[in-house]
């Protein structure tokens, strides 16, 4: 038996599944708002949400009728034809986003989402202007597109060579920014707030002064907000703290609130680079993705979701900071890093957790990362500090 199978215990033989994740831990058989349920029945509270994807909890019922629904009545059709459901979803997410009317390219993943800004900015910068600048320490995707704009060489070595056009520039340094565009820059691509880099938020004003740089140099301002999107930071876009307008805006994760959807929204006159036959997908914003979201953001609207993920993250916020262990707290809403006192390394927390019934995230070698139900109750939060106390006491 492979360390997969031995780990969870599942059937006899080699594991089947490639070994990029790790061995994982436990197997998850049922979920149900903040909670999960193992194959042996032990309860665990979600600090992590498949990593900012459930925003509505597990099993949300109107998410669940609205898929089974749709199952019922019409699986999937070419992008090729129209459908109710994607064209709702596209109005909904332009009306979001605000500012400037959009249109939308509905995708199946979050690096999907950026390889269709890529191409977008290519097509729009027209011949000689492809590059797209991207931070250090940025997280995009793993295609090897999406790959090379992630600001993490680390990751590059590997597979290298990795398609031409992206150059990187240290996160929050508008000069080093500026000193790094060239005749052959189309766009910039960031993060409002950096997830997988360890939840690092800009300083004020950063993000303005990126849309300036680019208005003066005619460069598209590209945010990815793949994990921050759709009400996580305390407001439905993170850069809706900033009082910026970028000109496209990628988003995936909590569209869904689970089933696998993304989008990339961009100004309606720089969609406008793309003609029939630029760009496509199979399966992106189908029938069933689509219900789901549009499931997923009338609950989101109807509760109010950014609101709520402000408080949560307020109180989430003050408890973790006031526990012993724990260096800082970064973040907004409820996207939080969490460093913790002494280097101590984060992997190590998440598996005592684990062990406690409490899942969390790491946000590099020494963060944990939460990121839970933005439906997450007082109670839970409560409950959830309170076992991450005693683990980091332990
Ligand atoms: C900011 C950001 N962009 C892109 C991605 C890639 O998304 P996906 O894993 O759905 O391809 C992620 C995933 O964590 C992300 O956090």
């Amino acid at each position: 038996m492979s360390a997969h199978t031995d780990a969870v215990g599942v059937d006899a033989g080699p594991c089947p599944l490639m070994p990029t994740y790790g061995p994982p831990s436990v197997m998850f058989v049922r979920g149900e708002g903040c909670w999960l349920w193992d194959r042996d029945g032990t309860r665990y509270l979600d600090f992590l949400s498949g990593i900012a994807v459930c925003s509505l909890g597990h099993a949300h019922p109107k998410v669940a009728e609205a898929v089974a629904e749709q199952a019922r009545t019409l699986c999937h059709v070419s992008n090729l034809y129209a459908t109710e459901p994607q064209m709702h979803v596209a109005r909904t997410i332009d009306r979001l986003v605000g500012g400037p009317p959009g249109q939308v390219f509905f995708a199946n993943s979050g690096a999907e989402s950026n390889e269709c800004a890529i191409k977008l900015a290519r097509k729009w910068g027209g011949p000689g202007r492809y590059t797209v600048i991207s931070a250090g320490r940025s997280f995009h995707g793993r295609t090897l597109a999406t790959l090379h704009a992630t600001g993490q060489t680390e990751k590059h070595e590997a597979f290298q060579p990795l398609p031409e056009g992206f150059r990187h520039v240290p996160w929050d340094d508008i000069a080093e920014l500026a000193k790094a565009i060239d005749d052959t820059t189309a766009a910039v691509l960031l993060e409002p707030i950096q997830g997988e880099g360890g939840i690092n938020v800009p300083s004020d004003g950063y993000l303005q002064a990126v849309r300036e740089l680019c208005d003066d140099r005619n460069l598209l301002f590209m945010l990815d907000e793949v994990q921050t999107g759709l009400a996580r930071t305390g407001r439905w876009f993170a850069h809706h703290h900033d009082g910026v307008g970028p000109d496209v805006v990628t988003m995936a994760k909590a569209l869904g609130n689970g089933m696998p959807i993304g989008a990339c929204w961009a100004q309606e006159a720089v969609a406008a680079a793309f003609k029939p036959g630029d760009h496509a997908t199979t399966f992106g914003g189908q029938p069933l993705a689509a219900s789901a979201a549009k499931a997923t953001l009338a609950v989101m609207e109807e509760l109010d979701l950014p609101t709520r993920a402000a408080a949560a993250g307020e109180i989430m916020r003050s408890s973790v900071e006031a526990l012993d262990g724990v260096a800082s707290v970064r973040g907004r809403g409820l996207l939080l890093g969490v460093e913790l006192a002494g280097e101590r390394p984060a992997g190590e927390i998440v598996t005592a957790g684990m062990a406690e019934g409490l899942v969390l995230g790491t946000a590099g070698a020494t963060s944990l990362r939460i990121a839970p139900p933005l439906i997450i109750s007082d109670d839970e939060i409560a409950h959830g500090v309170a076992v991450l106390d005693k683990v980091l006491k332990s």
